[in-house]
């Protein structure tokens, strides 16, 4: 086969345009760009632990003995793990390498070609990026001008070809809640409905307890973000139990790896660790919210999840974003028609809060 411009013929022709997902890079692709060096970068663009995972993590993976050995495929253990600590018996559980894998599976298992979505947006990219590589067509429905999700319109929007509602609570990259009310309300809808709670430990609003109650409820969960394990990418879903069955088929095999199960089994033993950093950052986020607030062309919204969003009043999104990065201070910022002029900063630990704060008034606008 010839590589060249004749390629495109072999590759499936809605994916020959396909834009891809826009991931953070990774500091050390900024080496020699930024005014500090690789080691002191503060990265707040992601979503991630800055305390890390339980020290308890390391220890274990430095003595594991048997990376040589494949996972149990049917994720027997970690299942179980993660029904002691979810409160949701394990039939419902399936873990993904990731809670994105997650959602690519489910899409898998339901859409096929010119099947809806209902994603209420602006949301997370990834249910967009998914949707399309499946084949599936975005139904999006605008959030208020709070970004609270507008339940009359999720209904208004369902047609014979809906196949799934997302709802992302609290959302990303807003912040935002759903009242419980909502989802119900959206639940009785009956058709599949998944509550991405990739946060839930900064929100403390779940409607986990709710998945044995209903067949059409998916809920998602991450170890990465409480638990500081972005890096090892494990998450897991509550499912009805059929299509957890489903979804146990249709997974690549060993899908998560040992590491991560290891990982998964000493976070569970360190819990009082880990949700006394989850705290830290809840603190955090207060304290960096009422600094933000101070700041005159920042507007900033109030946040359940560990990061917080900004619409930048004046000046240009893009240009403090590069500001803060040539300080080394790394920032997400958006700039489109449901996310015009804005910002969303990941809560760090209070020195990164400090720093932050003191880059922003430095910089001129
Ligand atoms: C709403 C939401 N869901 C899922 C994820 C991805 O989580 P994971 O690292 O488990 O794939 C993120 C990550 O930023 C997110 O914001």
């Amino acid at each position: 086969m010839s590589e060249g411009a004749g390629i495109e013929r072999l590759i499936r022709s809605d994916l020959v345009t396909f834009g891809g997902y826009s991931a953070r890079k990774s500091p050390e692709t900024l080496e020699g760009k930024v005014e500090v060096p690789v080691e002191s970068i503060i990265k707040l663009d992601a979503n991630e632990n800055p305390y890390g995972c339980s020290p308890r993590v390391n220890q274990a993976l430095a003595n594991y003995p048997y990376l040589n050995i494949y996972p149990d495929d049917g994720q027997t253990g970690l299942r179980k793990l993660i029904e002691g600590y979810a409160g949701v018996d394990a039939r419902h559980i399936v873990a993904g390498s990731g809670s994105n894998q997650l959602i690519d599976l489910v899409l898998r298992l339901l859409i096929s070609h010119g099947d809806e979505v209902i994603n209420c947006v602006p949301t997370f990219g990834l249910f967009r990026f998914s949707t399309e590589l499946c084949g599936g067509t975005l139904v999006e429905v605008p959030r208020d001008e709070n970004f609270a999700v507008v339940v009359s319109a999720v209904k208004a929007a369902i047609s014979k070809k809906t196949k799934i509602i997302f709802l992302v609570n609290p959302n990303n990259p807003t912040g935002t809640i759903i009242p419980r009310q909502d989802i119900l309300e959206i639940l009785d809808t009956g058709l599949p409905v998944l509550v991405d709670e990739a946060y839930y430990e900064f929100s403390g609003q779940t409607v986990a307890p709710l998945v044995g109650q209903y067949d059409n409820l998916m809920v998602l969960r991450t170890f990465s973000k409480w638990a500081g394990l972005a890096g090892l990418r494990i998450g897991y879903g509550l499912f009805p139990p059929k299509i957890a069955d489903y979804l146990l088929r249709i997974k690549i095999p060993y899908n998560v790896n040992v590491a991560a199960l290891v990982a998964v089994q000493e976070s569970l033993k360190d819990i009082d660790y880990l949700m006394g950093t989850t705290k830290a950052i809840i603190a955090e986020r207060e304290r960096l919210f009422g600094e933000l607030e101070k700041i005159e062309w920042l507007k900033p919204f109030p946040s359940q999840a560990n990061f917080i969003f900004c619409s930048v009043l004046n000046g240009k999104a893009s240009q403090l974003q590069q500001k803060l990065q040539d300080k080394g201070i790394l920032v997400r910022y958006f700039d489109t028609p449901l996310l015009e002029n804005s910002v969303r900063i990941s809560v760090g630990k209070p020195e990164h809060t400090d720093a932050l704060i003191k880059a922003l008034r430095e910089v001129i606008y």
